[in-house]
């Protein structure tokens, strides 16, 4: 079953009052599940996507506004050549899917990340997936070839091509990335590590975090609502009082 399907219909009466806005995942632990269970790691990756799929609908009926996903960090190029391919052509032909679903359910597609070093087919279909959803309300970004030193070095550089000599913060976030959705108020990671792993580390600056020791693919509705709910407990004070 895909992604908006009837089968992850919320019981609202379990959600907490206070949903945050914006919520980012670092989805850790697909090939661990996969080994776990005697499989390659490559079919933990594709139970990653599925659970994706749900989680996502599961976010946006709950009234999140924003999802950003960590789907390929930077770092992942070190990964053995054969899974790398594996994932890059997981997310060639889910995205195709992914732009159906966004224009069933009103939800803009980004791609972040620098997505120079693909071939120009992908950039091509990344491009295109973007602006055929580009008119949408709701924010779904998948970081690709992310990383949040790479991010901040490229809107430094953007400034400095722009002539600009006394950098604000406001100007150094105008050139991320996330610019136009802001930042994150949960950020989510799976897998059991507590760390951001090089993920939107500006803009983490006041987020709250939830770890959890379920691997990506095991996570669900229960674990959502979870980390749901410790958010709406947080008093979150923005260095204030
Ligand atoms: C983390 O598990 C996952 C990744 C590095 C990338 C793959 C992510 C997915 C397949 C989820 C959805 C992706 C798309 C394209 C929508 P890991 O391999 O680091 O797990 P481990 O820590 O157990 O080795």
């Amino acid at each position: 079953m895909g992604i908006f399907s009837a089968k992850n219909h919320l019981n609202e009466h379990m959600l907490p009052e206070i949903i945050p806005g914006h919520v980012a995942i670092i989805m850790d632990g697909n090939g661990r599940w996969a080994k776990k269970r005697g499989l390659p790691r490559t079919a933990g990756h594709s139970k990653g996507v599925k659970t994706f799929e749900d989680v996502i609908e599961m976010c946006f009926t709950a009234g999140v506004n924003t999802v950003t996903t960590y789907a390929f960090s930077t770092e992942n190029w070190k990964r053995p050549e054969s899974e790398v391919k594996y994932i890059l052509k997981l997310l060639d032909e889910y995205l195709d899917i992914c732009v159906e679903k966004c224009l069933k359910k009103g939800i803009r597609l980004r791609i972040i990340g620098d997505r120079s070093v693909f071939s120009e087919k992908m950039i091509e279909k990344m491009d295109t997936s973007e602006q055929k959803t580009a008119h949408l309300r709701y924010n779904l970004n998948v970081a690709v070839n992310y990383g949040s030193r790479a991010e901040i070095c490229h809107a430094v550089n953007q400034l400095i091509s722009e002539g600009k000599t006394n950098i604000s913060e406001n100007d150094i976030a105008s050139r991320l990335y996330t610019c136009e959705v802001g930042d994150p108020d949960l950020i989510i990671r799976t897998g059991g590590e507590l760390r951001l792993s090089n993920f939107l580390m500006w803009q983490a600056a006041y987020s709250e975090f939830y770890f959890t020791d379920t691997y990506w693919p095991d996570f669900g509705k229960k674990d959502l609502y979870k980390a749901f709910a410790k958010y709406a407990k947080t008093n979150r004070r923005f260095g204030g009082l």
